[in-house]
């Protein structure tokens, strides 16, 4: 690796003259130590752009760099469509040079990227080093957008054909770093930063800019029959032994308990080998009859798949000669995932997408079964140093998924998916990644939250959480406190699995359960006609909770509630042994819908210690303007709020 580096520091700075003018400083550097060198600076009406370089050229558009002989070349400007933004790009000369950019993030709450195994809220909590910014399986990376924005306003767009590498807190903490190299698992024919950043006046203009400009938004909706009936899967209970008996008994069960009936999801394992597209016949000796049978007693049908195809399976072979499966520069098209080796289809080749394709859709039809869930698709599951048909070497890695994901988008609006990059125009359900059953942030409850209002504000409103009580691994199924308190939180989310059942726990849980669904269903309508809404103006169905109070620093931080819209907000218990919990409310005046009869509370403010034992899950209404007049409205202070409420719950202990 070539020993130049340009190491620049973004320093976004809020100056609160009447102009409103922000600075945006970057630094260069050689190597380690900060230099910072005084180069030109480039004033733009909205934006004032400090470019600390060093350049031959006096032309403020144009700066070739000085140091080490013309190494790279250089250029910024700014965009005059947009007041807001500056562009920026740096072209290496060498394919060797690393170019780099870092942010301070200070006291400002950042936004964006990636999905990760700790879903910290804000961003600035994570602890990500020399992270390659494409999607993965390694730390759970499986949707991801080069976006970026803050608390202030700003937002960071990086071009997705850059080599990107980020750091959060990495080498330098307080920071995040962008750099680009050409090392794996990229391989182009030059190294390009190339970024643009934009400045409004809060978070929410940031992201509705944002949106307009590149994330685009739903182009429709999903199937309202998966937002209003739950998804029983069968992995959780059974992992792998799943059979026709199990997935009689599981429905058989869910009628006996009279909860609602809605899609059956048979999970993994089902085919003969992976990539069959054909049951195995001693577990499911006749699929046509269980899912008629299924559908007799009101249930949809679903089966798990992947775009996998085991070396142990006879179509390996097939898809093989015909040069179906992603190939790489070692000439072999062998890799592996979690259920054994096998080949990636390549889904850059129309052939083998039509021919992956045509075996589902006549499994679909010989089956009965109503739609698909598609597992995995990350780019990091393909062969070391990959060859696509689609052979440009200036790909971008998740070109593998974009192609898998055009493919699977023709199964209808009743699928569910998980790899994501750029595909917020699919308006299918993007499901987060599995969860685990823990309190902790290693993928655990508080991360069902966390993960909703991250995919929300990347640009995918459509979220399908995963299972109540998470997935069971290592033999430890959730507990009952978890189990409930894992529905709580789910219950204003657009939709709902099971895998564990109430009945897997007690009459308490069953009877809590059901209670939650029916508060649910009085907001099916309600969340259809905001995925409606997102179809029009890319609006988050369940955004953070500044989103309706956009410059509130307390609200910045808040990563334990969730808004449903715009007047709904939850914030369900989500720690171990809890019967009470902290809420803030932001501005607005809001009801609390556990004791709908007590007077309305203003926010900003805390609600310390609210009650909440194992029945309660706390959630409010934002009143409009008549609904206050209605009720003759108290202002409380939330002590005086909080001590009633208290009293409330003792009577009623
Ligand atoms: C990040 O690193 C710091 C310091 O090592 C540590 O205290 C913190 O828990 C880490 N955060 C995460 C999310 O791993
Ligand atoms: C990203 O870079 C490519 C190649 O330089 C360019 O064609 C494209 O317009 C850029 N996209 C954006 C959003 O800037
Ligand atoms: C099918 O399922 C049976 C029962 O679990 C198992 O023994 C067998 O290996 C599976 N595969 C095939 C190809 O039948
Ligand atoms: C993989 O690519 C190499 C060239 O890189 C080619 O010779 C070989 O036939 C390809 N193999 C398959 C299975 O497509
Ligand atoms: C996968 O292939 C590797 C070698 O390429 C081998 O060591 C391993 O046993 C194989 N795994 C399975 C499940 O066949
Ligand atoms: C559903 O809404 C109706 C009408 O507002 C209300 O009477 C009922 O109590 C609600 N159900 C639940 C479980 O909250």
């Amino acid at each position: 690796m070539d020993n130049f580096f340009v190491f620049c520091v973004i320093i976004l700075t809020s100056v609160t003259t009447l102009i409103a003018s922000e600075n945006i400083i970057l630094f260069t550097e050689d190597s380690e130590k900060l230099q910072v060198k005084y180069g030109t600076i480039f004033t733009s009406p909205a934006l004032k752009f400090n470019f600390y370089e060093d350049c031959i050229d006096q032309n403020p558009k144009v700066c070739t760099v000085k140091n080490k002989g013309n190494e790279n070349y250089l250029r910024y400007f700014s965009e005059a469509e947009k007041q807001e933004c500056v562009h920026y790009e740096q072209i290496a000369n060498s394919m060797n040079n690393v170019l780099k950019f870092c942010v301070e993030m200070g006291s400002d709450s950042w936004y964006g990227g990636a999905e990760t195994t700790f879903q910290h809220w804000p961003l600035n909590k994570l602890n990500w080093t020399d992270k390659p910014f494409v999607t993965s399986e390694a730390d759970s990376q499986a949707v991801l957008e080069s976006y970026f924005f803050n608390s202030q306003g700003f937002y960071i767009h990086i071009n997705d054909s850059v080599a990107l590498f980020v750091d959060i807190n990495g080498p330098r903490p307080g920071y995040m770093c962008f750099t680009a190299k050409v090392i794996s698992p990229y391989r182009k024919l030059r190294n390009v930063m190339q970024f643009r950043v934009c400045k409004f006046s809060n978070p929410r203009k940031a992201h509705e800019n944002a949106i307009k400009d590149f994330l685009g938004m739903p182009k429709s909706i999903p199937d309202t029959f998966v937002v209003k009936h739950p998804i029983w899967s069968t992995w959780a209970r059974y992992k792998v032994n799943v059979n026709s008996k199990n997935v009689n008994d599981f429905a058989q069960e869910i009628v006996q308990y009279s909860f609602p009936r809605g899609t059956i999801e048979i999970d993994d394992n089902w085919e003969t080998c992976y990539g069959s597209a054909e049951f195995n016949l001693s577990r499911f000796e006749n699929i046509k009859e269980l899912t008629s049978n299924l559908k007799s007693k009101g249930f949809k049908t679903s089966l798990w798949t992947h775009p996998f195809i085991n070396l142990n399976c006879e179509r390996h072979t097939i898809g093989k000669r015909m040069g179906y499966f992603v190939n790489s520069t070692l000439n072999t098209v062998d890799s592996f995932w979690w259920n054994g080796n096998a080949s990636y289809i390549d889904f850059t080749n129309p052939k083998a997408a039509t021919w992956w394709a045509n075996a589902l859709r006549e499994l679909l039809e010989k089956s009965g079964i109503d739609s698909l869930k598609f597992d995995a698709g990350e780019s990091s599951w393909v062969p070391n140093s990959p060859v696509f048909y689609d052979s440009d070497l200036t790909y971008y890695p998740d070109n593998i998924v974009n192609a898998y994901l055009e493919t699977i988008v023709n199964f209808g609006n009743s699928i569910e998916y998980r790899s994501s990059r750029r595909s917020q125009g699919f308006g299918r359900l993007l499901r987060m990644i599995d969860r685990e059953s823990r309190w902790d942030f290693q993928l655990g409850l508080p991360t069902l939250i966390t993960s909703l209002i991250h995919l929300n504000m990347i640009g995918y409103p459509f979220v399908l959480p995963d299972m109540v009580g998470g997935n069971g691994y290592n033999n430890k199924p959730p507990s009952k406190e978890m189990y409930i308190r894992w529905m709580q939180a789910n219950v204003f989310m657009p939709a709902i699995q099971f895998s564990y059942t109430p009945w897997d726990f007690d009459q308490q849980t069953i009877d809590l359960c059901r209670r939650l669904l029916d508060i649910r269903s009085n907001y099916t309508e309600t969340i259809v006609n905001l995925m409606r809404q997102s179809v029009v103006d890319g609006s988050p169905i369940n955004p953070p909770i500044w989103w309706i109070d956009p410059t509130d620093s307390v609200a910045h931080c808040i990563y334990d509630e969730y808004l449903l819209g715009e007047n709904i907000l939850v914030a369900p218990v989500i720690v171990e042994k809890a019967i009470s919990r902290d809420i803030y409310l932001p501005a607005g005046v809001w009801r609390d819908e556990n004791n709908p009869e007590s007077p309305y509370i203003v926010g900003r403010t805390w609600l310390h210690e609210y009650p909440a034992p194992i029945e309660i899950l706390p959630w409010f209404t934002r009143m409009s303007s008549e609904q206050q007049q209605s009720n003759s409205i108290v202002h409380v202070s939330s002590t005086c709020y909080m001590l009633a409420m208290g009293f409330v719950v003792y009577l009623f202990r």
